[in-house]
């Protein structure tokens, strides 16, 4: 606190200084930042959602990240350990399903930023809110790596629908719009995998 006191001193002695004409080579007065630090939260961004929206909406895209951040680790474990016949067709599928997976991780946790709430802070973090269990096994076979990431894949997309629940009920088009995308690509991801895993029909179909 006492650093910021300061900070805040030396900015208003600066926009006293700078109603003379600055010395040639001297650093610019920089206009006085809002005092956002009187007991309120410095993570606090502005929006005209209430408080109570803001924590609802934030909370429902934490348990959404952590299953996002969750799935990706184990579609590149399944990546990095697959194994069998299919291994150059699984093993493509899986880096380019993390790819998109992680890709989503940054707009989860900003958009719940943008709003004014916070995010997730840590691998621990992840655990504790986490729905999709991990699998530490030595050796999983490759068509059980692909049944197990539908599955894993389907409660992303429950993660994802209770999220949208939360900011439609508030008004906030612009996280249901962010989170049909990621739902419609954790289903695309299903379908493939799906399909990738389903055993032939008797004619080889
Ligand atoms: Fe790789």
């Amino acid at each position: 606190m006492a650093r910021n006191a300061t900070t805040r001193t030396e900015a208003k002695s600066g926009s006293r200084a700078g109603s003379k004409a600055p010395a040639r080579g001297a650093a610019r007065a920089q206009p006085a930042l809002p005092d956002r630090d009187a007991g309120s939260n410095r993570l606090d961004t502005p929006s005209d959602f209430s408080p109570e929206a803001v924590l609802a909406i934030s909370d429902a895209l934490k348990v959404a990240l952590a299953d996002t951040f969750a799935l990706y680790l184990k579609t590149k474990n399944f990546h990095w350990h697959m194994s069998g016949a299919h291994f150059r067709d699984y093993h493509l599928m899986l880096d380019e399903q993390s790819e998109q997976i992680y890709a989503s991780t940054d707009e989860l946790a900003e958009r719940a930023r943008k709003i004014g709430g916070t995010t997730l802070r840590s691998i621990g973090h992840i655990a504790r809110l986490s729905t999709i269990k991990d699998n530490d096994a030595e050796y999983v076979a490759p068509e059980d790596m692909l049944r197990e990431l539908v599955n894993d894949n389907k409660t992303l997309t429950r993660s994802l629908r209770k999220a949208h629940a939360v900011a439609d009920e508030h008004d906030d088009c612009a996280t249901t719009s962010l989170l049909e995308n990621f739902i419609d690509t954790a289903e695309r991801r299903t379908w493939f995998l799906f399909e990738a895993a389903r055993a032939p029909d008797r004619d080889g179909r």
